[in-house]
């Protein structure tokens, strides 16, 4: 098994319906394939406490979450994710796919419903012992063709207005142009096989350096 020190950390981000859990199956098996160990994980969720977060969070109705406890169940759900899961991973050398992380928090929550961006970045470094993303990729696409692409009954956060899930993706492209040494932005309208290759090309050569 090849190990890299300290592992790879890749964070996939991008609004709902974007493709990003097809994109983790096909990296999961390409880079098995390369000869590393892989751990994917998802947010909300990826530990036993995470996923009944998630249910609890995105199971309820519009109105009835407070904006500010929504926030915080998400950082509860990371913090989690990033103790149990993801630092023991990255230590064994992995590397580590993750669907939304600590940039979702800032796009949606920041972007999406106005909680301050400094509060969410604390919150962040706390939740995550400032650990940041090796590389993320912005699965951009316009929300009113993600919402179509999406089959299964909407949860709450789904059925934002259009407006909202407007600003979540110009917060995304916001956050993906301020660090660009972080970010890969991919036009996620293309077809699913040409999203992965451009993003695997992208990935190989980082984890075979
Ligand atoms: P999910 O069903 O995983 O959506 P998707 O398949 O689009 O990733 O639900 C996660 C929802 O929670 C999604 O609408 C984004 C939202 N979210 C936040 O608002 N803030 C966060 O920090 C995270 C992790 C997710």
């Amino acid at each position: 098994m090849n190990k890299i020190a300290g592992g790879f950390f890749l964070t996939l981000e991008g609004g709902d319906g974007v493709g990003k859990s097809t994109l983790q199956h096909a990296l999961n098996q390409r880079i098995i394939d390369a000869g590393f160990e892989v751990v994917m994980c998802r947010e909300p969720g990826g530990t036993i406490l995470g996923e009944k977060l998630r249910e609890a969070l995105l199971g309820s109705n519009k109105n009835e979450v407070d904006s500010l406890a929504e926030l915080l169940v998400f950082l509860a759900a990371r913090t989690q994710l990033s103790k149990e899961i993801i630092k023991p991973a990255l230590e064994r050398g992995a590397v580590v796919i993750c669907d939304r992380f600590t940039d979702s928090s800032i796009a949606y929550q920041h972007y999406g419903r106005g909680i301050e961006k400094s509060i969410i970045e604390d919150l962040n470094t706390i939740a995550t012992a400032g650990r940041i993303p090796d590389r993320t990729i912005l699965l951009d696409l316009d929300p009113s063709i993600g919402a179509k692409r999406k089959e299964q009954a909407q949860d709450y956060m789904e059925q934002e207005a259009i407006d909202f899930h407007n600003r979540v993706r110009e917060g995304y492209m916001q956050l993906a142009n301020e660090s660009p040494e972080r970010w890969l932005i991919v036009d996620a309208l293309q077809n699913e096989d040409v999203v992965f290759d451009l993003v695997w090309s992208d990935v190989a050569q980082r984890i075979k350096d």
